[in-house]
């Protein structure tokens, strides 16, 4: 970073200057439900359900996704899969870009399916309908990698398990498909986590500080007491093992500053590669939101003496946080 952008930020994260070096949140609202930033090719790409349809912005900072202009990059006419497009999250490999989002029928929330999205090398080209990924009720999918045993399928599912929870599938090579069979990893057995009803949902991959973690949510999303909690890789243990991952001891990013039910994260590193943000939603009703209410807010993570992630506060609509570094 040069000497100049140094202080700019330094004032920005004192919140002192209010110019293009800084932005505030939320960064979309209404409409931000289970949001995921991620930055590509000088771009911030902003995404999150809209429920029937996909849309995609993109903008060159954080403020600029406020006012970027949506793209509807898909949307549905099969019956099994055109209504309840939840969670969508972008993913990279082997030079092409890949969605997975959940979709069902338009009567209930029974059919709600995984499925994947086929794009280009940029998340600007266009996108096409891939494959259903689960057989069986599932959502928030997501991809955790791991160098020794490959790329996991992870997901909120219902399948041999009594309340929503943490189950992984082996990703295939075509990185649409599902592979072997479902291993339930974690459930929300813990008294933080079952609040209104016991959940675990909303999982997103963080690799930080050499460790990897599936940081969730946990907690009914009616409630003010959806937030975000972790499970953390052991560093050798098979992925589909429950006992290679070890639970918080607690909510780990909480209701704060008047927003309620802070959850369904997702995480991008800054253009320069030095910092690891964080994305995610909440709702300025007290009694928690599950419906298009929510907002979008990304805010740094620093890390703890020990090393581990602090996912810090969410700050009011005046807070200046700088933009990320480049
Ligand atoms: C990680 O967990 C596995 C069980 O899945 C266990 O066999 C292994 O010893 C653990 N490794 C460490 C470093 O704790």
């Amino acid at each position: 970073m040069r000497p100049f952008k140094l202080v700019l930020s330094l004032l920005g994260a004192f919140g002192l200057f209010g110019g293009a070096e800084a932005f505030t949140n939320p960064v979309r609202n209404p409409g931000g439900s289970d949001p995921q930033v991620t930055y590509s090719g000088g771009y911030y790409y902003l995404i999150s359900t809209t429920w029937d349809n996909l849309q995609l912005r993109r903008a060159t900072t954080i403020q600029g996704l406020k006012s970027a202009t949506p793209r509807v990059i898909y949307s549905d006419t099969n019956p099994s899969r055109r209504c309840n497009m939840w969670a969508p999250e972008m993913h990279y490999f082997d030079g092409r870009w890949y969605i997975y989002y959940t979709a069902g029928n338009c009567n209930n929330l029974d059919g709600q399916r995984m499925h994947a999205l086929v794009g280009g090398a940029t998340p600007w080209d266009s996108w096409s309908y891939g494959r259903q990924m689960l057989n069986e009720w599932g959502i928030d999918g997501t991809v955790v990698r791991f160098a020794d045993w490959g790329n996991y399928f992870v997901y909120s599912c219902q399948t041999g398990v009594q309340y929503q929870s943490t189950c992984v599938r082996k990703l295939g090579s075509d990185y649409i498909s599902t592979t072997g069979g479902l291993s339930i990893i974690s459930q929300p057995d813990q008294p933080w986590e079952r609040s209104g009803t016991p959940v675990q949902e909303g999982a997103n991959a963080l690799y930080f500080g050499g460790r990897t973690y599936i940081a969730y949510s946990a907690n009914y999303c009616w409630t003010p007491d959806y937030c975000v909690a972790t499970l953390e890789w052991n560093g050798t243990g098979n992925p589909a093992s429950p006992s290679s991952w070890t639970k918080s001891n607690g909510c780990v990013l909480s209701s704060a500053n008047g927003h309620y039910g802070t959850g369904h994260n997702s995480f991008f590193m800054s253009p320069d590669g030095t910092e690891t943000w964080i994305t995610f939603h909440a709702t300025s009703n007290p009694n928690g939101a599950c419906d298009d209410s929510r907002y979008a807010l990304v805010q740094p993570l620093r890390a703890n003496q020990n090393g581990t992630p602090n996912f810090g506060i969410a700050q009011g609509p005046s807070y200046n946080w700088p933009e990320p570094s480049d």
